[in-house]
């Protein structure tokens, strides 16, 4: 820490006082796009002249969905990224100035600006939905869902809203899924969300008693698929040979390079025994050794996406079962 605010020190008697200030002033505006956020601040009034020495930003903000620091230097006053406004939102913004100004090298304000914004205290205590989550079923249709929260006033209804950018502005589910009259989740299948996209969804409510707390979620749905079930896979047997498995991919779209495996094989012997194993594989077929006299052998398989087509994805069901 030191040594550059000696070089910092020196710099400034050199350049007949010229102090790096901080930016003037933090804006965070919304939109009403659930969470999608731009920050945009005003240069320091000492530097506001300045024609000689480029100016930039140091951009650090806290990203509730990474639970860490971003940090973005920029020569833009303004910025755009995705938060949970049911967290504090926090930013910070340092000025950076080079040129002859500072014999060339980037000297940062040794202050930054910051702003906090807390999430509204609007809502009934505890009132929020629970467990939201969504699933791309066979990246054919998505089916968000959520549970209401126990402490939420009977009466109450809730909403589900949307939004993502190629959409002006936020739009309400298009066909709810009840359960004993309560709204329990959402069908997208007559208005399929675009994939690689953040996809902002905010889950409110009103009651009698006021309003319910929201609860915001941003994903983007090629991370959430789950595969159809595969069909009953085939085991060809031959007598001596190993018994080998093979099966298709699930139908519909997903390609197959993007799936993996995982078999299930449970060998029982004649006492009855069970012995069971799970086996990982990128293949579509199984060989296990030649089974032994009065032995018998079942399998299924299940599937989801691979690390190299998606983020994450959910184990379709089972198959069913082929024995031998
Ligand atoms: C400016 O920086 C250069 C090298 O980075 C150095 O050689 C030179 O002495 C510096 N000039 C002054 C006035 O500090
Ligand atoms: C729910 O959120 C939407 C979108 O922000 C808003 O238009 C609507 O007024 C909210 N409803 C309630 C009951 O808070």
């Amino acid at each position: 820490m030191m040594p550059s605010k000696v070089v910092l020190l020196a710099i400034i008697l050199r350049c007949g006082g010229i102090r790096v200030d901080p930016p003037e002033e933090i804006k965070i505006i919304d939109s009403g796009h659930l969470g999608h956020l731009e920050m945009t601040w005003t240069p320091p009034a000492s530097l506001i002249h300045m024609q000689e020495c480029p100016i930039r930003y140091q951009l650090e903000y806290y990203n509730t969905y990474r639970q860490s620091w971003t940090i973005i230097k920029t020569i833009h006053r303004t910025y755009s990224d995705q938060f949970d406004l049911m967290k504090d939102v926090q930013v910070r913004v340092y000025t950076l100035l080079s040129g002859p100004c500072t014999n060339n090298t980037w000297i940062r304000s040794t202050n930054y600006t910051e702003v906090v914004q807390n999430p509204p205290s609007t809502g009934l205590q505890d009132s929020g939905v629970e467990s939201f989550g969504c699933v791309f079923h066979n990246m054919e249709k998505t089916i968000c869902m959520w549970k209401k929260s126990s402490k939420s006033p009977t009466s109450s209804q809730l909403y589900l809203y949307y939004w993502y950018t190629e959409l002006e502005k936020t739009e309400e589910c298009p066909d709810y899924i009840t359960k004993n009259g309560v709204r329990r989740g959402c069908n997208f299948t007559e208005k399929p969300l675009p994939d690689f996209t953040d996809v902002n969804f905010c889950v409110n409510g009103s009651s009698p008693e006021g309003p319910l707390k929201p609860t915001y979620m941003s994903i983007q749905i090629q991370n959430y698929v789950k595969p159809a079930r595969s069909d009953k896979p085939h085991l060809q047997t031959l007598k001596g040979a190993p018994l080998k498995l093979h099966w298709m991919k699930p139908h519909g779209k997903i390609p197959g390079r993007c799936l993996e495996y995982e078999v299930e094989h449970t060998r029982v012997d004649p006492d009855g025994n069970h012995e069971l194993q799970r086996i990982p594989t990128m293949l579509t077929n199984h060989m296990v050794p030649p089974a032994g006299n009065n032995e018998r052998n079942c399998f299924k398989v299940r599937s989801k996406l691979n690390k190299y087509c998606a983020m994450g994805s959910f184990w379709s069901a089972w198959s069913h079962t082929t024995c031998h």
